[in-house]
């Protein structure tokens, strides 16, 4: 009978199944009410005592493999059907289109747009290859500043007047020229710099600038606008703090920094343990900005602030690296896809 049985599972192995109604013969043929297991069964209870044990597993290798033969072969047979015409479903639904998303540097410039449009602050914009006036000297940068020098900004080679512009407080000064106070704009774009590429640093970034131009204007309006964007940025709790600092085209002029706190251990590294990290630069607006622009400093002030979209990026989503906003890479994009 062991004999018998093992002739059966060799045949089960060898045998090739082509179509539904070939599987459902050799299942009966098996499997049914008068299969061959329902007959090996009677035949096995005249089987002496002592040869019961390895008959019996003989015939429990026997179902297996009759059963795992069927198996295989109904998931060949509906693969098959599924994939080659007749028996196509074309109604069925597909896998799914997978989708994009939003680039985490478009995220963030949104973001912060949004929340100084809901307090009044317009959008405008303004051209990345600039002239002189518009970089330098209509901002107050004295002829000799160094960041005039070729090290730090691309000049067009034709004309050393036209330069990729290297911030966006060009725009202001389009601005101030163009319309009359009161002013109220933020302007974001792409910025251009001569510098090495590093974790840190990058020949393109992106920034927003900000600028408020009215009668009585002054440094409180400032701090409160910026410790407003703070809290609805990086939620209600943000702490800001305000450090000395010099820009040409603002007085006095300040770096503002956010609390980021120091509960762990890149807590204190990322702000090199002070729990502070700088997120922009901003000030009064300099008389001499605003009379080169042909607004009457006796009569208006104002306030202007510059910050760095990847690096606000970069502390939301806790990013080490600016290259990745450059690259590309779809596994780095695919995880800002649910920051629509
Ligand atoms: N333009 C400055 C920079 O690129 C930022 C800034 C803007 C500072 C406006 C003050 C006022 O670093």
């Amino acid at each position: 009978m062991i004999d018998k049985i093992a002739g059966l599972i060799a045949n089960i192995e060898k045998k090739s199944i082509n179509s539904a109604e070939e599987l459902e013969a050799l299942r009966i043929e098996f499997l049914g009410r008068q299969g061959i297991l329902k007959d090996l069964r009677e035949e096995f209870k005249t089987v002496p005592g002592p040869e019961k044990r390895e008959v019996g597993m003989a015939l429990n290798e026997l179902k297996a493999s009759i059963e795992n033969k069927l198996a295989t072969a109904k998931e060949v047979l509906e693969e098959n059907e599924e994939t080659q015409g007749e028996g196509m479903d074309l109604t069925r639904p597909h896998g799914g289109v997978p989708l994009g998303s939003r680039h985490p540097i478009s995220v963030v410039r949104r973001d912060i747009l949004d929340i100084f449009n809901r307090i009044g602050f317009t959008v405008a914009e303004g051209p990345e290859i600039e002239d002189d006036w518009h970089v330098f000297s209509g901002l107050n940068f004295p002829p000799e500043h160094p960041a005039r020098d070729m090290q730090d900004t691309f000049f067009v080679e034709k004309n050393p007047d036209l330069m990729l512009r290297t911030h966006t407080s060009s725009v202001q000064v389009r601005a101030m020229e163009t319309q009359e106070p009161p002013l109220r704009i933020v302007m974001p774009g792409r910025v251009f710099r001569n510098e090495a590429i590093s974790a840190r640093a990058h020949c393109i970034f992106h920034q927003i600038e900000g600028l408020y131009i009215d009668k009585g204007v002054s440094f409180a309006d400032l701090k409160q606008t910026l410790l407003y964007f703070a809290k609805e940025f990086f939620g209600e709790d943000a702490k800001i703090r305000l450090r000395p600092s010099y820009f040409p085209f603002t007085e006095p002029s300040a770096e503002v920094d956010v609390y980021w706190g120091l509960k762990t251990e890149v807590d204190y590294r990322i702000t090199k343990g002070t729990g502070w990290l700088e997120i922009l630069g901003c000030g009064m607006v300099d008389p001499n900005v605003l009379k080169a622009s042909g607004i009457d400093p006796e009569i208006y002030s104002g306030y202007a602030f510059g910050m760095g979209i990847e690096r606000i990026a970069m502390l939301r989503h806790q990013i080490g690296d600016l290259r990745h906003f450059f690259e590309n890479d779809a596994r780095f994009l695919k995880q800002f896809s649910s920051a629509f």
